[in-house]
């Protein structure tokens, strides 16, 4: 009796179970000589090949070699901004001459010139654009990912983008899930008038996006400049209001006290946190909110404040990796490059960047059905042609991924390119 659709053996497995900081736990919650085995669209086995009940013919319609490739969870790049307009090349050009990304911004550039970029592209150029970004973490394993909106900042274009994120969810084999951040910086036309824009996305933008069922969360960017602890507040009341969960935008340039008020309204994540004070941490530990970090704007507009690692180690605060893919302050699409940003800017061990992009980061996004190899889990998991799971983290630029199953479906396969000649 066939129990199983698929059933790959000869493979390593990194379940990603338990903590990396327990010592009495297997590194990366590993399995050598291990199968997996799914039913539809999930996870129906997984184990040891000497535990298997009977011979793997006899359990599945499909048995598959992996000749020794590691398995892991599907990645969940959790924090990005895929959709927009145009690019920012020029700024990154001036702030090499000296400005800041600060700077820019405040004399109308940064955010606020991807506005007009995206107000003047169509829904289609949109997606096309969304859609190629998107390839590329696809192609690193990535089978979750988190597209915001903000850069509309009116009805019109906001509605546009997320009917681009629904576009570019058609048509991906994994999952995306959709976040309203009406509020990401204050548009021209409400310049001087942060709280009439505030009222226009609490009354108008947000019963249209939640009507249309466009947004899984809702994000605000709280900053000196974008808006207040207090607007911001405002912002989470509404979302509450429509049963809407919370993401922020927080701490990333200087403390305004972002950890502890997305900790208040029990935020799924507070993002950035490199000036996240102390005891802004601590509510996050209680509030079960994860800290996802985000390398590559910190590399990319030289930060020299890490986020406070220690104190989410100490406090077990989650700490989940991202992205954060966007024009102006992380232009990066690969989630590997991530991992390693992460290890050597911030000092995360390979095994806590591994787990930042699987288990972490589905509790970014409050998925608690994927993440980790488990049965019962969502049958999305990649394929690798690596010797141990830290060379994730220890490649520069190489992509070893063989394959993608997304949902029990092996949707992406790609043959390691080959030199011929002697060797
Ligand atoms: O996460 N900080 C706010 N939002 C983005 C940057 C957006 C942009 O510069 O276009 C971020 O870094
Ligand atoms: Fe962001």
């Amino acid at each position: 009796m066939l129990k199983w659709d698929e059933l790959w053996l000869d493979a390593h497995l990194a379940t990603m179970t338990g903590a990396p900081s327990e010592a009495t736990d297997e590194p990366y919650g590993a399995i050598s000589d291990g199968v997996i085995a799914t039913v539809g669209d999930r996870i129906a086995w997984v184990g040891h090949r000497a535990d298997l009940p009977a011979q793997p013919e006899h359990l599945a319609r499909n048995v598959t070699s992996l000749n020794s490739a590691w398995v892991t969870p599907g990645l969940i790049d959790c924090h990005t901004h895929l959709v927009f307009g145009g690019h920012r090349a020029g700024e990154f050009e001036q702030r090499l001459k000296g400005e800041s990304y600060e700077t820019i911004a405040r004399r109308g550039g940064g955010i606020l010139s991807t506005v007009e970029t995206t107000r003047a592209a169509t829904e289609t150029e949109l997606t096309a654009a969304a859609t190629s970004r998107l390839a590329s973490l696809y192609a690193e394993g990535v089978t979750t990912v988190e597209i915001k909106s903000g850069y509309g900042l009116d009805l019109d274009t906001e509605l546009r983008m997320l009917r681009a994120i629904r576009r570019v969810a058609d048509i991906f084999p994994g999952t995306v899930k959709a976040t309203f951040l009406g509020a990401h910086t204050v548009p021209r036309e409400y310049e001087g008038r942060p709280d009439d824009y505030v009222d226009v996305v609490c009354h108008q933008m947000l019963p249209q996006v939640v009507k249309a069922g466009m947004a899984d969360a809702v994000d605000v960017f709280c900053e000196r400049i974008a808006f207040t602890p207090a607007q911001t507040a405002r912002i989470f009341e509404a979302a509450r209001a429509a049963h809407l969960r919370v993401k922020l935008h927080a701490d990333q340039l200087s403390d305004s006290g972002g950890a502890a008020l997305a900790a208040r309204f029990g935020a799924l994540s507070a993002d950035h946190l490199e000036h996240a004070n102390q005891p802004g941490i601590q509510a996050m530990a209680q509030a079960g909110t994860t800290a996802v970090l985000l390398p590559g704007a910190a590399y990319f507009t030289h930060s020299t404040t890490p986020p406070p690692i220690a104190q989410c180690r100490s406090l077990g605060v989650p700490i989940a990796l991202a992205t954060d893919c966007n024009p102006g302050s992380s232009p990066a699409t690969s989630l590997l490059c991530i991992l390693n940003l992460a290890c050597t800017l911030f000092r995360l061990t390979p095994e806590e960047a591994l787990s930042g992009v699987t288990r972490h980061a589905a509790g970014a996004l409050g998925l608690s059905d994927r993440g980790t190899l488990e049965v019962g889990q969502r049958a999305d998991f990649a394929f690798w042609a690596i010797n141990e799971p830290s060379e994730l983290s220890y490649w520069m630029g190489a992509n070893p991924c063989l394959g993608v199953v997304c949902g029990g479906r092996n949707t992406l396969t790609r043959q390691p390119p080959t030199l011929t000649g002697s060797s």
